[in-house]
């Protein structure tokens, strides 16, 4: 029973539950450069909710607002705000890969359907994962429209340029105290995911990261899901803070690929996205953490890029601050070059020199 009853051809999309889609759409279009590509509302019959699509290269992303007080959508954005309902993964057989994945155990949250238009018929179905977050099965094979049927073309005159995003690396799930084991374990039975063994579970629970992670993913390894749950630290996990805010487990980032983080991290900055803080002590002792690197080190001091490295090469990441006004969701940027991991040594590296910053200041 592996993976070959269950394939998975990568992330078709990702949707987020937003309290005002219109406004939200204008922000992945200003801020991220993602482009217009898809509308369903009112102007196509809908009665209770609007969705804006909008894709940059490989990635899409759904903007989910409800039109009336008493809905599905209106409830879980009242509960959890802003944040990842649907994680939608592309597969050849929708139907076939719900059947199993119910047959596994997986929790029904919709059986297969077929969406008709004149651009031909897409089957969806899905089943729930952690907390109220859903996977929707989609088979677009026989589908030759811009993106479901339902939606319309949107395609306003208002285009900023793209910031050079290419793919959905990976997609992290916070979990409660004690349930990664348990989700990892759904992934591995309902799935056939693997645990990447690039990853060790136990060292990242030290007292400086206060958080653990097992990452699962599929045979192909193009959709990987690292699973945290809160450890206890020195100080309230951040995993904790999101459980309080999101008000349970769910989505805590989506890492989006770079093959130019230069560029794309300036285009970002200057769109007004907002990057957590990394202290100049981070760079102190960058290359005897990373050895040598291609990019030029001192541009990656100046854009506060993140390097770690592994077996098999390094990679460049930066975390964005929370894109809502809870402190739950936010967007990682990666480039990697060679390294298959996820960044495991800057949780350490971080907060090291966030601690030489505080001891300066004498709040250590
Ligand atoms: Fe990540």
């Amino acid at each position: 029973m592996k993976n070959s009853c269950l394939p998975l051809l990568g992330t078709d999309y990702v949707e987020f539950y937003v309290g005002n889609a219109k406004q939200a759409a204008h922000f992945y279009q200003s801020a991220f450069g993602f482009q217009p590509l898809a509308f369903a509302g009112l102007e196509t019959g809908l009665k209770d909710r609007v969705s804006y699509v909008l894709r940059q290269d490989k990635i899409t992303f759904v903007l989910t607002s409800s039109l009336v007080p008493n809905s599905d959508i209106a409830a879980h954005h009242q509960k959890h705000g802003d944040g990842v309902k649907v994680i939608a993964l592309w597969v050849d057989n929708a139907s076939s890969v719900y059947q199993e994945a119910v047959a596994r155990g997986a929790r029904s949250y919709q059986t297969p359907q077929i969406l008709k238009d004149e651009n031909g018929e897409v089957v969806t179905a899905g089943v729930y994962t952690y907390g109220e977050t859903v996977h929707l099965f989609i088979e677009r094979k026989n589908y030759r429209g811009t993106f479901l049927p339902g939606f319309i073309e949107w395609n306003p005159t208002y285009k900023p340029e793209n910031t050079g995003l290419l793919f959905v690396d990976h997609i992290v799930g916070n979990v409660g105290w004690g349930e990664m084991d348990q989700v990892a374990e759904y992934y591995r039975t309902v799935f056939g995911f693997d645990q990447l063994i690039s990853f060790d579970d136990k060292d990242i629970s030290t007292e400086y990261t206060a958080l653990k992670s097992k990452v699962m993913a599929n045979d192909n390894f193009w959709v990987k899901f690292p699973i945290n749950e809160p450890a206890k630290g020195l100080k309230k996990s951040q995993i904790e803070e999101f459980l309080d805010f999101y008000v349970g487990p769910g989505p805590q980032h989506v890492a989006m690929a770079t093959d130019d983080i230069s560029h794309t991290i300036t285009a970002l900055r200057s769109r007004g996205v907002e990057f957590l803080d990394v202290p100049d002590s981070y760079y102190n002792t960058i290359t005897s953490r990373v050895g040598t690197i291609e990019e030029n080190l001192d541009e990656m001091k100046k854009l506060r890029i993140l390097i770690d490295r592994d077996d098999e090469g390094y990679l460049l990441q930066l975390f964005t601050k929370p894109v809502q006004d809870r402190p739950t969701f936010f967007f990682e940027i990666i480039q990697r070059k060679g390294a298959k991991s996820f960044g495991k040594g800057n949780f350490k590296a971080l907060f090291e020199s966030i601690e030489i910053e505080q001891s300066k200041r004498g709040t250590l």
